[in-house]
Parts: structure tokens; sequence; C-alpha cells
């Protein structure tokens, strides 16, 4: 078993607050990790720590700031298959997609290292004789960083990457159910030279949270999880003044016009509903069908979910794992049970497992609801679950209505082979993202990602976005 363990001004330190234990969610009597969350002194030695390291950080030559993600990158990727297995361990998703997602960090951390190189700043002309005006960015000193489970290292890399990038430092505390990975993610930085205290982690519940986010050496704040949550963090971060970037919910939906390619939709479709169990905010778990191929579209993509392995996520085989918690598993099955009650047809899964080892894991069936309308809650809930909900429409203008009809804009697809519809659904479809004959999850990591309405709020994330949420600017008038 190992032990939880906390970063805090460059050394690996024993938490003094409540007990925490880490579980297999595909074996729940099997733990993984256990130890203590950090302690309310834990915490102001943390930001202590990241605010005396910060001004010598900031100093350091970008270069030389670069070259410690590039080393972290390379120690991440040396350890892929191994922190991957980790992952799928603690975490739930499958092998592959445990795997890839750490190959992913180290990739995310040689991206945020090239944008060193890039320029930060703009030059301007003046309106006077003898003057330029230029813009230079700084970093913005503490950056605090909550992170969520469904993808351990690789949104934590996201976010405190680019904060390092810029010359920042962190004071970071990730999902409670997923320490592991986090502790993976500052060996990394740790064995690639960072500094002491540049990055703090800090493992613990919401308290632990909201006092980095309350804390007055913290700056900034970023933050990946719901949407009740981000906005909760919003309104205390208006209140503090202090710029807050959320990264929140989505109920992303995918339109299939009857001229798509239905086959090639349905094979779409289907990973990007159950891909990580369905634990995905950009998963596509609304389906907008055109009427006249909806019977054929949904057959297929049900023949796909059938053949979909739900097991151990080490197996090879299996395609699909756990849900994360008892709770996340529960929250999926009522709202199955809802839109069932409701008037929903189950055309695949929809009951949960009550005998064997799925049962005893945290397991629920990858699930296609046809509903009878946009009218249950399961249309509009986000319920962060293997659970497609599908509905008719008589034509695309009806589906684009649909499809945007929805408080969170973050992600969505169209399938269509004509270019007007698609160009019209880059107009008229209020999403942050937009994917036209792919589905609407996942996110590249050199073009900005994030949400609209409820799904965002602030600066994206990714590519060159970072930069302006890690960094303040100066506008300076210079004259010789
Ligand atoms: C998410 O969907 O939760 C993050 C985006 C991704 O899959 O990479």
């Amino acid at each position: 078993m190992k032990e939880i363990v906390h970063y805090i001004d460059g050394g690996f330190r024993e938490g003094t607050g409540a007990e925490l234990v880490d579980v297999n969610p595909a074996a729940p009597d099997t733990v993984l990790a256990k130890g203590r969350a950090a302690a309310e002194a834990q915490v102001d030695a943390a930001v202590a720590a990241a605010s005396g390291a910060a001004p010598g950080w900031a100093a350091t030559p970008f270069r030389e700031r670069a070259a410690v993600l590039v080393r972290a990158a390379a120690h991440i990727r040396a350890h892929a298959d191994e922190w991957g297995r980790e992952l799928s361990l603690e975490e739930g998703k499958t092998l592959a997609e445990g795997v890839g997602e750490v190959r992913r960090a180290a990739d995310i951390c040689d991206y945020a290292a090239s944008e060193a190189d890039r320029p930060t700043g703009e030059l301007f002309d003046s309106p006077r004789a003898g003057e330029r005006i230029m813009v230079v960015h700084k970093p913005v000193g503490v950056a605090g960083v909550i992170t969520p489970f469904n993808f351990p290292i690789a949104i934590p890399a996201w976010k405190i990457a680019p904060a390092l990038t810029y010359g920042n430092a962190v004071v970071w505390k990730p999902a409670e159910v997923v320490p592991l990975l986090a502790i993976r993610f500052a060996e990394a930085l740790a064995e690639a030279g960072l500094p002491a205290g540049v990055l703090n982690l800090l493992h613990g519940g919401a308290d632990v949270g909201s006092r980095i986010v309350e804390h007055p050496g913290v700056n900034v704040v970023a933050f990946t999880g719901s949407t009740a949550v981000g906005r909760a963090l919003i309104r205390r971060c208006g209140d503090l003044a202090k710029p807050v970037q959320a990264e929140m919910g989505g109920k992303n939906a995918a339109i299939v016009l009857a001229d798509a390619d239905l086959a090639a939709a349905a094979a779409q479709i289907v990973p990007g509903v159950f891909g990580v169990s369905g634990q995905r905010c950009t998963s596509n778990t609304r389906l907008v069908v055109e009427d006249r191929v909806a019977d054929d579209l949904l057959a297929e993509v049900v023949r796909l979910v059938d053949g979909l392995d739900v097991g151990d996520p080490l197996d090879p085989a299996v395609r699909m794992g756990p849900l994360i918690t008892a709770a996340a598993r529960d929250t999926v099955g009522r709202a199955t049970g809802e839109a069932l009650d409701g008037g929903a047809k189950a055309l695949a899964g929809g009951e949960p497992y009550t005998s064997g080892p799925l049962a005893e894991g945290y397991f629920v069936p990858p699930s296609v609801l046809a509903l009878p309308g946009p009218d249950l809650p399961l249309w509009r809930r986000e319920v962060f679950g293997p659970v497609l909900a599908a509905v008719r429409a008589d034509g695309p203008e009806h589906a684009l209505a649909l499809a945007d009809d929805s408080e969170y804009g973050l992600s969505g697809a169209i399938f269509t082979r004509d270019l007007g519809t698609a160009l019209r659904a880059v107009d008229e479809f209020d999403v942050g993202v937009l994917h036209v004959n792919s589905n609407s999850a996942g996110a590249d990591l050199h073009v900005p990602f994030g949400g609209e309405k409820a799904s965002g709020f602030g600066a994206k994330e990714q590519g060159r976005a970072p930069r302006d949420f890690y960094t303040r600017t100066t506008t300076v008038y210079l004259r010789g």
C-alpha cells in the first residue's frame, strides 16, 4: 500500500489533517493508498513557500524554466506504462486510456515549455516622436490550482505547466480520490529540478480548497469541476477581487442529420459517450438525430454499444471501466431510472448491475435511452456517466435548436455532408468547442479549450490562451 504525501517547500511530507483512503473503484475493498489531509497550518506553509519562491522563479531565465518542463516531460514519458497502470487502478479508466493520458501530460509539458520561446509582449508605435510603447507580460505570483478526478494528470498538467512557464509558483489541490497521480506529477517536476517552493501539492477535501482560495498569498485561482462548485468559487473570487478561471460542466449534443454518413457518425459517437466511462466534461451525452434516419443510426449505435466489454480496466479487452465512487454510480442510476419512469425507452443498458464483480465495483452499464422529447431532466442535467440520451428532430433547423437549448455550452458535434449547415452551426451553436463530423470529446493541447454559458468562466485553457490568465501586463511608454 502506498502513502499519500504532500509536497511542500521542496519536500514530500505526511499530512496532519483528517484520514484519507484511496481505493480501486473496480474493486473498492482494495485500498491503494492511505494518508492524512493537509491541516490548515500546512496550507499556510505551502502558500508561504510559494510566495517565497515566486520572485526567484519569475527571475529565472525563460529557457531555464522551460528546461525544467522538458525534463519533467521526459520523466513522465519514461514512466508512462507504470503510471498509466496506476492511473487506471485509481481512477478506473482503461489501461490504454490511462497510459494515453500520462503521455498526454508529457506532451502538454513539452508544449508549455515551447511557449517560452514565443513572444509574450507587444510593441506599438507612439503618436509622439522618439517614443515606443510596449506591453510586457509579467507573472501573477502564486496560482491556486484545483483539479478534478477524471484526468488526474492531464488536467493538472494543462493548468500547472503554463503557470510555471510564465514564471508563477503554484499551490495545488487535486481531487481527493486521485492522490497517487498527483504525487507522480509533483515527483516528475521535483526530479526535473524545479526549485523548492515553486510547486506545492496539498491533498484534502473542500476545506483545503477553500483555504487556498481564501489565502491572501494566492493571487489567482484556476479550477476544473462541477458548475455548482465553480459558480460558488466565481462568486467568492469576485468578493475577493481575485481573477478566476473555471472550467465546469457540460451536456454536449451531437447532431446527426439525414445526409450524414451514419456508420461513421455512430463510430464517432460511441467512444465520445462511453470513453473514460462517460466521466468527461466533453462527452457527447445528448444525441439529436433527424427523424428519417433515427432508427438506422440508433440501431448502429446500439450494435456498437452491445460490443463494449465492461470490466476490470486493466484487462486489455475491456473498453469501459467503473465510475469513480459509489455516489457517482448511484447518481447515474437514479438519473437513468427517473428517465425510464418518465417515458424514456432503454435501447441498451438502463438497469444497474445487481450481482457479480460489476455490482461490487462502481460499474454502470453503457446505456442508450430514447427520450420522448427534450423535457426530461436527463436531457438537461449533467450526470457524468455512460448514458446517451437521444431525441428526434424534424430537420436541421429543429436539430440545431434542440442542441443549443441547454444551460451548458462546452462542446458539440454536427454530422452532415452539407457545408452550409456546418457553417451555420459554427455561427448558431453556442459552444466553446465544435466538431464537424467527429465526436465532441477531448481537446488538443495546442488550441484553446473551454466552454460558454454555464460551462466556463474566464480565460480559456491550452494553446496560447493561458498566457492571459497567468500573466498581468504593464504598458510601458518608452523614450530614450
Ligand atoms: C474533459 O472532457 O473532461 C476534458 C477534455 C478531454 O477529454 O481531454
